[in-house]
C-alpha cells in the first residue's frame, strides 16, 4: 500500500469542520468569526470565538480527537516596545562544574571581586563541548527512569546544569535600562553577568529579572551570560523538570521608563453599577537628574475605540522611582468580561516628555465584577455562576515542562471544549503565557502561591506574583498556600494572616484563599484569615462548615482525585491499569461523578477544581514504580480523552449538546457477552443503538451520574444518540475495527508558522482497512522527520518507560503523540510514521507566514582575553618576568582589554606592562590559532611563556594579529608596551582568541 497521505488540504479541512459543525449553531458561528484570520500575533484585545474548538469528539474514522484549527497557531501581542526573545544561542552542560579554589591568597583575594567569578561562571570559560540548546529547555524530560530517583518526580534524575550564552549589545542602546527577564528557572538558580553574580532565584516558579545596565558592555564588547540550575531542590511532589524551563527576554527601556510590572490597572465597579479603572504607574529613571513626565492612560475597546482617558505628570528622581495615579471612567456601559464571553479592553499607558512618547505599555483588562456570595456561591457580572475547574501542573508529554506556547494554547483549549471554566494552577505561579490565553479564551484562574511562608524571601515570591498577574481578568482569587500541615494551628493562621495583608496591600479586590485539606474546625485554623474557603476534598463536611460559617463563602479548592487509565476498560492491580470507567478513586477522593454531585447539590459551594485536567509526569498515585506518571487526569499526559472528558463535558457543557459512550466497541472473542457501558449526555434523553436496533433508552437521562448499561457484544455499529424533543441532538458512534492495516497522522492544526518557536501535536494511530481508528493498537511506530524536529514523544501510558525523546514511541491502547517544530522558514514539515507490517503514513505539514517575534540573535561563543594586570608607568622598557610581589594586589591595575593607559602629555618615553594568564580553549590548545589585539597603541612586544611572540613597530593605534601556538594553559602572555608623548597607549581594544 503507498503511504497514506494525510496531509490537509485547507478546503477538505474547512468542509469538514463544517460537517461536525452541523447542528450547532452557536459554535458554527463561533468558528466562521476565526475562519481564516490569519496567524499573525492577536490584536491585543482579541479573545474568545475565534480560539475555541468546537465540542465536537469524534473526527472521521472513529479517532476521538478534535479536527485540526486552521492555520498556525497565532501569537500573543507584543506588549512592552523594547522586549526581546532570548530563547536562541544558549549551550548546556548537565551536570555541575565546581568552581576552582583559589591555589593561594591572592587568588582567592581576586576570586571574590566583582566581575571576577571563576568556574563556569568565568568570562573565558571553555563550553565549546557544550551542548547548543533552544529554550525552553527541560533536561530532565530526556532522562531515563530510574528507580532509584524520587518517585514524586516520576523517577527523572534532575540534578544540576549550567547554561551559557553570550549577548551582544547594540551600542545604539548605551544609556538605555537593559534587563534580563528569566520567566522561571527549575529550580533554584544563580545568575551571573560578566563574571559578577547578579541574583539567586529561589523558586522554579517565580521569574527572575536582573538590571544588566551597570555590567553592560556594548559593539564587540560582548557579554557572557551564566547561570547555575539546581533542581536537586524539591519545591513539588510532581515532575518538576530541570533547568531554563520557560522563555528568557532582553528588555531595553529608555532611561525614564515604566517599570517591569509598572502598570497596575483593573476596573472596579461602583456601587452605581458604573465602572471606574484605577490606574497606578510606576516610572524608574536610571538617568543622573531627576525627571519628570506625563503619563497617559486610555481604555481602548476591541474596535480600537477609546472608552476614557486621562493624565498624570511623575517627577522621578536620579535611580529611584516614582508612580503616577490615574483614574480612568468609561462613559456608558462597557462590555463584560466573562468566561463565556471574555471581553477584553487595552488599558494603553504612554510616557511622554517634551510632546514626545518615550515608553508606552498596552496591557489587556477586563471589566467583570467578582462578588463572593456566602449562600450563592459566586456572582459573576451579578449572574451566579459554578466554577467547573481543573487543577493543572504545568507539563505535557515529550517536553516535560518546557512547554512551547502553541502546546500550553492547545491544552487550554481542550478544557475550554470540556466545558471547563476555570483552573487552578497548581501549586505555583504558572507561565506568563498561561495567564495570558486564560483571559483571552475565558478561564476564571485561581492563582497560587507555592512555599508558605510569610519570611521575608518568600513574601518577595508571593508579592511578586500578585504583581505580575493582578491586571489579568480571568484571576479571581489568590490561593496563599494548598494543604499545609500548620493550617489548623494558631501559628499556620499568622502566617496567613501576613501573607493576605501582603496580598491586599497590592490587590485590594480579590479575595485571598488557602486550599486546606484539614483542620477546619481546630479552634484556630486559617480558615480564620481567609476571605474565601477553600475546602480539599472532606466534601461530607461542607455542610457543616457551612452551618458553622454561613457568611463565609466557600469553595472546592480540589475534589475528585479519581483514577483511570485511558482506553482501558477492566483494572488490573497486578498491571497497574485501572479501568477509565470513572469507579476508582484516591480514598481521600471521589470519583468524577459523586464530587461534582456534591457540589452541584449546594449553591453555597462556588464550585470546584478537579484533581486534574491533565495527567501529569510523576505522583504515580496509587502505584509506584514502574508506575511513572499519574493516574488523575481527566485527558492523559498527551491530551487524549479518557471516559471522564465525556463525564464532564456532560456535567458542565451547556452550549452544545454531546454525548459519551464508553468503551469502544471492538471486542473480539467476546461475542454475546455483556460489555459494561457508561453512557452520559447533557441532553434530556439518551438512547442507544446496536446496528441500528435501540438496545437502551432512557427518557430521563442524568447529566452527572450517568448510565451504566451492560449491552451484549456483536461487532458492527454501537451509536449513543443524545435526545432533546424527540429530535437526535448530538451523536457518537463507535465501530467494530478490524485488525491494523496502516497507520495514521493527524495534526492538531492545519500549518505551522514560519517561525521555529511555533510547535504543533501530531496523533498517531492506526486504522483497519475500512480507514476505522483501532482502539485496541499498539503498535511501535518509528517516526521520520524532514523540515524540523520532533521535541517529544508520548502515549499516555503511566506505565510507560519508553524515552520521550528520539523518533520511536509505542501506541498505547491505539494512540500515540509526536510534538513537532518547524525548521525556520517556509518549507513544509513532513512527518512519516512506518510500523511493521502496516502501512506507513506520511503528513505534510505546510507553514504559514507570521509576525517576527522580536530575538536577540545567536552569537557563535569566541574566546577573549579580558583580564590584565598593568604594571606602573615605567621610565625604562621591564624585563618581560617582570611581576607584582606575591600578594601584593594593589600596586599594579587590573584592567580590561579597553581600558588604555592614560599619560601626560610629554612625560618623554613611558612603558607599560600587561600580565595575563590565558587558558586556551580546547581547539586553540590542540592546534593553536591567532592572537589578535583589535587595537594596540604603541610600539610593543608580545612574550607567550617567556618566549617572544612578535612585535608590533609603529606607534600609532593598529591592530595586530599573531599566529598562537598549540598548548594547553595555564600560559602567561605578556605585553610590553612603549608610547612616547602621547596620551594614551596599551592595550586599547578587545583581544580575541581563534582556533
Ligand atoms: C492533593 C494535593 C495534590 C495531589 C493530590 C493527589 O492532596 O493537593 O497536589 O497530591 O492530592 O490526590
Amino acid at each position: 500500500m503507498p503511504p497514506a497521505d494525510n496531509a490537509l488540504p485547507r478546503a477538505a479541512t474547512l468542509a469538514s469542520r463544517r460537517a461536525l459543525l452541523k447542528g450547532a449553531a452557536g459554535w458554527a458561528m463561533a468558528m466562521r468569526l476565526g475562519w481564516g484570520g490569519s496567524a499573525m500575533a492577536l490584536p491585543l484585545a482579541q479573545s474568545g470565538a475565534a480560539l475555541l474548538i468546537p465540542p465536537t469528539q469524534m473526527l472521521p474514522g472513529g479517532l476521538r480527537m478534535p479536527a485540526p484549527l486552521p492555520g498556525a497557531a497565532p501569537r500573543l501581542p507584543a506588549t512592552e516596545p523594547g522586549r526581546q526573545s532570548l530563547d536562541q544561542g544558549w549551550l548546556f552542560h548537565e551536570g555541575d562544574i565546581p568552581f576552582p579554589v583559589p591555589a593561594d591568597h591572592n587568588a582567592t583575594y581576586l576570586s571574590v571581586k566583582a566581575g571576577n567569578a571563576g568556574g563556569p561562571a568565568a568570562l573565558d570559560f571553555d563550553a565549546s563541548d557544550w551542548q547548543a540548546v533552544t529554550l525552553p529547555h527541560d533536561w530532565a524530560s530526556a532522562q531515563g527512569f530510574d528507580p532509584a530517583a524520587n518517585v514524586s518526580q516520576g523517577y527523572r534524575p534532575r540534578g544540576i546544569g549550567w547554561y551559557r550564552r553570550l549577548i551582544r549589545l547594540d551600542p545604539a542602546v548605551e544609556g538605555q535600562k537593559i534587563e534580563l527577564r528569566f520567566d522561571g528557572i527549575a529550580s533554584h538558580a544563580t545568575v551571573w553577568v560578566n563574571g559578577s553574580e547578579v541574583a539567586h532565584s529561589w523558586s522554579g516558579y517565580t521569574g527572575v529579572t536582573i538590571d544588566l545596565t551597570p555590567f553592560a558592555r556594548y559593539g564587540d564588547d560582548l557579554n557572557w551570560i551564566a547561570v547555575r540550575a539546581d533542581a536537586t531542590v524539591r519545591e513539588g511532589w510532581w515532575y518538576e523538570g530541570a533547568g531554563i524551563y520557560r522563555h528568557a527576554w532582553l528588555v531595553t527601556r529608555p532611561p525614564l521608563h515604566i517599570a517591569e510590572q509598572g502598570v497596575h490597572g483593573h476596573p472596579v465597579r461602583q456601587a452605581d453599577g458604573r465602572w471606574t479603572v484605577p490606574v497606578s504607574v510606576t516610572l524608574g529613571n536610571i538617568a543622573d537628574a531627576p525627571a519628570s513626565a506625563v503619563v497617559r492612560a486610555s481604555v481602548r475597546d476591541a474596535a480600537g475605540r477609546t472608552l476614557c482617558q486621562g493624565s498624570a505628570t511623575a517627577q522621578v528622581d536620579a535611580l529611584d522611582r516614582g508612580t503616577a495615579q490615574i483614574t480612568l471612567r468609561p462613559d456608558g456601559a462597557v462590555a463584560l468580561w466573562s468566561p463565556d464571553d471574555p471581553v477584553l479592553h487595552d488599558l494603553l499607558v504612554e510616557v511622554e516628555r517634551d510632546g514626545v512618547v518615550i515608553d508606552r505599555r498596552s496591557v489587556a483588562i477586563g471589566f467583570r465584577a467578582v462578588v463572593f456570595d456566602p449562600a450563592r456561591g459566586l456572582l459573576l457580572n451579578g449572574i451566579a455562576t459554578k466554577i467547573k475547574g481543573v487543577c493543572l501542573h504545568q507539563d505535557h508529554a515529550g517536553v516535560g515542562v518546557a512547554v512551547p506556547d502553541a502546546l500550553v494554547l492547545w491544552r487550554l483549549q481542550r478544557l475550554k471544549q470540556l466545558g471547563c471554566n476555570a483552573i487552578r494552577m497548581t501549586h505555583g505561579a504558572c507561565a506568563p503565557e498561561v495567564m495570558d490565553w486564560c483571559d483571552r479564551l475565558g478561564f476564571l484562574v485561581m492563582a497560587e502561591n507555592r512555599l508558605f511562608n510569610p519570611a521575608p524571601d518568600y513574601l518577595a515570591q508571593l508579592e511578586w506574583l500578585v504583581r505580575r498577574d493582578r491586571n489579568h481578568p480571568c484571576v479571581f482569587a489568590w490561593s496563599v498556600f494548598n494543604e499545609e500541615p500548620m493550617q489548623g494551628t494558631h501559628a499556620g493562621k499568622e502566617m496567613v494572616r501576613r501573607l493576605r495583608a501582603a496580598v491586599r496591600r497590592l490587590d485590594p479586590d480579590r479575595p485571598v484563599t488557602a486550599a486546606m485539606s484539614g483542620g477546619f474546625f481546630n479552634p484556630e485554623n486559617v480558615g480564620q484569615a481567609v476571605d474565601l474557603m477553600g475546602f480539599n476534598y472532606y466534601q461530607g463536611d461542607y455542610d457543616r462548615y457551612h452551618a458553622l460559617h454561613p457568611d463565609q463563602p466557600m469553595l472546592s479548592s480540589e475534589d475528585t482525585s479519581a483514577y483511570g487509565t485511558r482506553g482501558a476498560f477492566a483494572s488490573d492491580p497486578q498491571a497497574h491499569v485501572i479501568t477509565a470507567l470513572d469507579k476508582e478513586a484516591a480514598g481521600w477522593g471521589a470519583t468524577h461523578r459523586q464530587s461534582w454531585q456534591a457540589i452541584t447539590a449546594r449553591p453555597f459551594v462556588a464550585g470546584g477544581f478537579v484533581w486534574t485536567g491533565l495527567d501529569y509526569h510523576g505522583e504515580p498515585t496509587p502505584y509506584a514504580w514502574p508506575s511513572v506518571g499519574s493516574f488523575f487526569g481527566i485527558m492523559d499526559l498527551c491530551g487524549f480523552p479518557k471516559t471522564a472528558f465525556g463525564i464532564r463535558q456532560a456535567q458542565w457543557l451547556d452550549s452544545a449538546p454531546m454525548v459519551w459512550i464508553d468503551p469502544h466497541w471492538t471486542w473480539p472473542g467476546r461475542e454475546g457477552q455483556p460489555i459494561e457501558m457508561l453512557a452520559i449526555t447533557n441532553a434530556p434523553a439518551l438512547e442507544v443503538r446496536l446496528n441500528g436496533r435501540t438496545v437502551a433508552r432512557i427518557a430521563q437521562a442524568d447529566r452527572i451520574m450517568g448510565h451504566t448499561l451492560h449491552i451484549p457484544y456483536a461487532p458492527g455499529r454501537l451509536e449513543a444518540l443524545a435526545i432533546d424533543g424527540g429530535k437526535v441532538v448530538a451523536r457518537m458512534v463507535h465501530e467494530t475495527a478490524g485488525p491494523a492495516k496502516a497507520l495514521r497522522l493527524t495534526p492538531v492544526r492545519t500549518a505551522l508558522g514560519s517561525e521555529s518557536d511555533d510547535a504543533m501535536a501530531i496523533t498517531i494511530d492506526a486504522i483497519d482497512a475500512h480507514g476505522r481508528h483501532v482502539p485496541v493498537a499498539q503498535d511501535m511506530v518509528h517516526l521520520s522527520v524532514r523540515g524540523g524536529a520532533i521535541i517529544g514523544l508520548g502515549n499516555g501510558d503511566p506505565n510507560s518507560h519508553e524515552s520521550e525523546k528520539g523518533s520511536a514511541r509505542s501506541l498505547f491502547n491505539g494512540l500515540a503523540q509526536a510534538i513537532v517544530q518547524g525548521d525556520a522558514g517556509l518549507t513544509a514539515l513532513v512527518l512519516e510514521a512506518r510500523a511493521p507490517g502496516l502501512a506507513p503514513a506520511r503528513l505534510v505539514v505546510g507553514r504559514e507566514g507570521r509576525s517576527a517575534a522580536p530575538t536577540v540573535a545567536a552569537e557563535a561563543p569566541r574566546q577573549r582575553l579580558d583580564r590584565w594586570l598593568r604594571s606602573p608607568a615605567l621610565p625604562a622598557r621591564p624585563d618581560p618576568r617582570r611581576a607584582p610581589a606575591a600578594g601584593d594586589n594593589n600596586s599594579w591595575d587590573s584592567v580590561g582589554s579597553s581600558e588604555a593607559a592614560t599619560t601626560a602629555a610629554g612625560s618623554g618615553e613611558q612603558w607599560h606592562l600587561y600580565r595575563a594568564t590565558l587558558t586556551p580553549w580546547r581547539a586553540l590548545a590542540a592546534r593553536g590559532g591567532s592572537l589578535r589585539f583589535a587595537s594596540l597603541a604603541g610600539t610593543a612586544e608580545i612574550w607567550l611563556d617567556g618566549v617572544l611572540l612578535g612585535r608590533k613597530t609603529s606607534p600609532a593605534p593598529a591592530p595586530l594579529t599573531l599566529a598562537l601556538p598549540a598548548g594547553a594553559g595555564p600560559r602567561e602572555l605578556v605585553v610590553i608596551v612603549a608610547a612616547r608623548d602621547v596620551s594614551v597607549s596599551g592595550i586599547a581594544g578587545p583581544v580575541d582568541l581563534t582556533p
